[in-house]
């Protein structure tokens, strides 16, 4: 399909090729010298003690539910309007992920008090998601984590670069994670980054990312190591050098594009606002400042959501949906038919995202707006160019 505006696209220039290049000629490939670099530029960025580069977004998560003491018999507390990783994280430890509601039609994020109630004497842990790049009411969250003394761990796949209160997100729990899928903010192709402020932590997910080994090859490659014992059970979710150095000239253009990403996002809510008042977006006055990495809206109730994606496809206009709710996922049956959450389910409905992306033009988003104003009034005939 050619799309006249795709979802998403990326911003990737003669530098990406030139450091992916320059990590070819070295022929050192696996994890080495260009990860570590990559590793200190995201600790410096976010603002944490450590950052672990790894293989994606879910194997951080993973990591971080290991290194959080989850397992069999254990709850962890997660939204349902999320990407089904956050939940397989939960489930590869061996614990349940136990479904907790969003706030509400303006903030699509896990409610704190929906959180409140699903607190059992088995809940160890709560994984937030901060969607499309908005903070989650981390300073609640935080208060009630420890008033129970429960871990936090921040699925920040789309809030690379996002802040509140001063703090990057992915730095207020115990562990961040960040996704470098090839839709994000910053792109590696597959990737990902766990930060953590926490000495142990550090050290252990360091271990479970290369099979609980003492060393690495890289060490014995520079003679600082001959041999290794291995002294946990891990796994291999290690990055290579070429994400590596695509992850570090990426960092260096986050900041503008994200600021980008933020401008555009105002524009289609002054110019959803003007044309197609009846649509609904969320996070208008949210708190903080947005990595902006999704344009979700809703679609007023009456509307058929299906006819609509079909008729901005028809206009050459790419969008998606953020998320199916996943307790009302086949693979999550056991809790299908118990679970209810009420404001997850409604949202979900009405929910459809817009392209957005760091190339996206502004003349693009007022096409896109026109394009929806068509779906949702096709019988009225307007020009789309
Ligand atoms: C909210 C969320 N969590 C986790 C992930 C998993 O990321 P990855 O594809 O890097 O494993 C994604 C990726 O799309 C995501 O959007």
């Amino acid at each position: 399909m050619q799309w006249k505006i795709p979802l998403s696209d990326i911003d990737f220039g003669p530098e990406e090729g030139q450091a992916v290049n320059d990590v070819l000629q070295s022929k050192w490939l696996t994890m080495g010298a260009v990860t570590q670099k990559f590793e200190q530029a995201f600790a410096a960025y976010v603002g944490a003690k450590y950052a672990i580069a790894v293989t994606n977004a879910t194997a951080a998560l993973h990591l971080a539910c290991v290194a959080a003491g989850l397992g069999p018999g254990d709850e962890a507390i997660v939204p349902a309007l999320t990407f089904v990783a956050t939940a397989n994280a939960v489930r590869y430890t061996g614990a349940t992920p136990v479904f907790a509601d969003i706030v509400g039609e303006q903030d699509l994020n896990i409610s704190c008090h929906s959180i409140e109630k699903a607190i059992t004497r088995r809940t160890r842990a709560i994984l937030v998601m901060h969607y499309g790049g908005y903070a989650c009411d981390m300073p609640s969250i935080m208060e009630l984590a420890q008033k129970h003394n429960l871990k936090v761990i921040e699925d920040a796949a789309h809030a690379v670069g996002s802040e509140l209160d001063g703090r990057k997100l992915g730095t207020w729990g115990d562990a961040g994670c960040f996704s470098f899928f090839s839709n994000k903010n910053m792109t590696t192709g597959e990737g990902g980054m766990i930060v953590t402020n926490n000495d142990e932590y550090s050290q252990r997910l360091c271990l479970l990312r290369s099979h609980g080994m003492t060393t690495l090859t890289w060490d014995r490659h520079k003679g600082h190591a001959w041999s290794y014992d291995v002294v946990d059970l891990g796994y291999n979710y290690r990055i290579d050098e070429i994400r590596a150095a695509l992850g570090t000239v990426q960092l260096r253009k986050l900041v503008s594009n994200n600021e980008h990403r933020r401008c555009l996002t105002l524009l289609y809510r002054d110019a959803l606002q003007e044309t197609v008042p009846q649509v609904s977006v969320p996070f208008a006055h949210h708190p903080g400042i947005s990595a902006a990495h999704l344009m979700p809206v809703l679609l007023p109730t009456s509307s058929n959501k299906a006819s609509f994606v079909e008729n901005m496809k028809a206009q050459g206009v790419q969008t998606s949906f953020h998320y199916p709710p996943i307790h009302t996922f086949t693979a999550f049956k056991p809790g299908r038919d118990g679970v209810s959450l009420p404001i997850t389910e409604a949202v979900a409905e009405r929910e459809v995202t817009l392209p957005l992306y760091p190339t996206l033009r502004e003349a693009d988003v007022l096409t896109v707006v026109q394009a929806v104003a068509h779906a949702l009034h096709p019988s009225q005939c307007l020009t789309i160019q």
